[in-house]
C-alpha cells in the first residue's frame, strides 16, 4: 500500500504502510532489528492477530488506526525514563486526539485512552532486550466503525469515534498527528521526565478514584492516592499504601 495522504508527506521516509497484516508490533520489530530509525512507523489498515495489553487479543478491524512506533535509544537513559515510556506514550495519544477530533480524552492508569470513561483506544510498550536497546510503542485508536466491529465480550465499556463524534475520521492525518505527539513526547521524556509526569498526572482520571487493580497473582483495592515519579500508581488500602509497578485497573467509582 503506498499512502499518498499529503498529510503523510513528512512520514514518508519512516513509514511502511500496509493494507493487513499479523500485528504491527512484530512488524515494527523486525524492522528495527534491520535497523529502523527512531520513530519509524509500522501502520496497518486491518491486523489479524492484534494484541493488547496483558496477552490479550486486540480487535483491529478495518478503520480504525493501528500503528507501531519505533524508540530507539541511542543511549543509556537517565534513571526514571524508561519506566515512563508507556506514560509518555499515552499523553501523547491522548494529546493528539484532543487536537484533532477536540474531544476530551484523558486516560486511565496506565495508558487506557478514554472519552467519557470509554475505552476509545490503547497503548501497548513491548520493550526489547537491552542489547538491542529499543522499545516498540503500538496504538490502537478505534476509529471508523461501531462497537459490533469489536465483536466478542468487550471487558470495559468502550467507544469508537464514530460513535462519540457522529462522523468518520480520515486516518492519515490521525496517524501523522499521533506521530508527531510521540516524537514531542519522547523528546521531552529524555530532556524533562517532570514536565511529561505532570502532563501525565492533569490527564489520569484515576486519580482520586477507588480503583481495583489487577497484578497478576494478586490485586489491590482502595484509593489512587498518586502516580510515583517513576510512574507506578500508589493505592491508599485498608492495611496502608502499596506501590503498583504494573496491573490493570479498574475504576470502582
Ligand atoms: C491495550 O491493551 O490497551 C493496548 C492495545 C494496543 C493495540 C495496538 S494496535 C497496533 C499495535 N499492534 C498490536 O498488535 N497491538 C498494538
Amino acid at each position: 500500500m503506498s499512502p499518498s495522504s499529503d498529510a503523510l508527506a513528512p512520514l514518508r521516509r519512516r513509514l511502511r504502510a500496509v493494507e493487513s497484516t499479523a500485528s504491527t508490533m512484530d512488524d515494527a520489530k523486525a524492522w528495527a532489528r534491520e535497523g529502523a530509525p527512531t520513530g519509524a512507523v509500522a501502520w496497518a489498515l486491518e491486523q489479524r492477530a492484534g494484541r493488547g495489553r496483558w496477552q490479550r487479543g486486540w480487535s483491529s478491524p478495518r478503520g480504525g488506526l493501528w500503528f507501531s512506533y519505533v524508540w530507539r535509544v541511542e543511549f543509556r537513559p537517565r534513571a526514571g525514563v524508561w519506566e515512563l515510556v508507556p506514560h509518555a506514550a499515552g499523553v501523547a495519544i491522548a494529546d493528539a486526539l484532543e487536537r484533532e477530533t477536540r474531544l476530551p480524552v484523558r486516560l486511565k492508569w496506565p495508558n487506557d485512552v478514554l472519552v467519557d470513561e470509554k475505552k476509545i483506544g490503547g497503548v501497548l510498550v513491548e520493550a526489547v532486550a537491552a542489547a538491542e536497546s529499543f522499545a516498540v510503542v503500538g496504538v490502537g485508536v478505534n476509529a471508523n466503525f461501531g462497537l459490533d466491529a469489536l465483536g466478542g465480550e468487550l471487558r470495559l465499556p468502550a467507544t469508537t469515534l464514530r460513535l462519540e463524534t457522529h462522523r468518520d475520521w480520515s486516518l492519515e492525518p490521525l496517524l501523522a498527528s499521533c506521530v508527531a505527539s510521540l516524537d514531542n513526547g519522547f523528546a521531552w521524556l529524555v530532556s524533562n521526565p517532570a514536565m511529561v509526569l505532570a502532563a501525565y498526572r492533569s490527564k489520569c482520571v484515576t486519580l482520586g478514584r477507588r480503583v481495583e487493580v489487577d497484578m497478576g497473582d494478586r490485586a489491590v483495592e482502595g484509593v489512587a492516592l498518586e502516580v510515583a515519579d517513576d510512574g507506578s500508581l500508589v493505592v491508599e488500602t485498608a492495611a496502608g499504601p502499596v506501590k503498583v509497578l504494573a496491573g490493570e485497573c479498574r475504576h470502582l467509582t
